[in-house]
């Protein structure tokens, strides 16, 4: 336990100050405890309501959001409503995630990955302990391709793109391997990780090249250094 803290100490500290001018405007959308929880999904509210309070929903499962006044920034919810043990630790997962793989992509001096900056937000009146109900991570927004295009993009991955991600994954024997969680972005020369959470039951390196050859074609993978 003490070490689990001290890891989350080391964590938060290393985790750069959310933008101010994100802060404040964010303070004042989710300052209103209707907002909050039914952002949250913790009270029923619809997506109008939330819309008139500058927060649209972008997911059905009313964990993802924005805020139109921050247009570079996405914000992601925790899992509410679901058991103790959950609920806590799918926002810290997120960030905990994120700082790892960028310090791999960071190590490997690798030029194709990007791993966007994320951020807890503690939700305005809820108490200080890091857990879902009262935090929600936001999430620098990347300037990906569309998801169909995406999975065209990935399965014809150029070499020297394929050849660091893979690097990368295999190195954090990354869970979620697949083109909905990892994408191309505008430039066509670069490629985000995207959904950051690593998981406890880290699968086998073969596992994680299994999956990456289903994303990126096979033919590709094998003729790589
Ligand atoms: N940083 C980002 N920039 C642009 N689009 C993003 C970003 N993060 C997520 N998205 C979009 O949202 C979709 C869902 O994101 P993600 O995979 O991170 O959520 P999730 O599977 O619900 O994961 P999580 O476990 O973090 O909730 C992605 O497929 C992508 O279209
Ligand atoms: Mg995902």
């Amino acid at each position: 336990m003490r070490r689990f803290l001290l890891g989350l100490a080391l964590l938060v500290s290393s985790v750069q100050a959310l933008p101010e001018h994100v802060q404040q405007k964010l303070d004042s959308v989710f300052s209103d405890p209707a907002v909050r929880d039914g952002f949250l999904g913790i009270v029923p509210c619809d997506k109008g309501f939330l819309k008139r309070h500058g927060v649209i929903l972008t997911d059905t499962t009313r964990r993802h959001g924005h805020v139109p006044a921050l247009p570079g920034y996405i914000i992601k919810g925790g899992r509410h409503g679901e058991k103790a043990a959950r609920r806590k630790r799918t926002n810290i997962g997120r960030i905990a995630g994120a700082e790892k793989l960028r310090a791999i992509v960071q190590e490997l001096g690798a030029t194709h990955v990007r791993i966007p900056r994320k951020w807890l937000y503690h939700l305005p009146g809820m108490p200080s302990e890091v857990c879902d109900d009262n935090y929600v991570v936001v999430v620098e927004r990347m300037d990906i391709v569309g998801h169909t295009e995406n999975k065209k993009y990935m399965w014809n991955l150029a070499p020297a793109i394929a050849s660091e991600l893979r690097e990368v994954l295999l190195i954090a024997r990354y869970t979620s391997l697949h083109s909905a969680n990892i994408y191309m972005l505008a430039d066509k020369q670069t490629v985000a990780i995207v959904d950051t959470e690593l998981y406890p039951n880290t699968p086998t390196l073969e596992s994680c090249l299994r999956q990456f050859k289903k994303m990126v074609d096979p033919a590709t993978v094998d003729a790589l250094p």
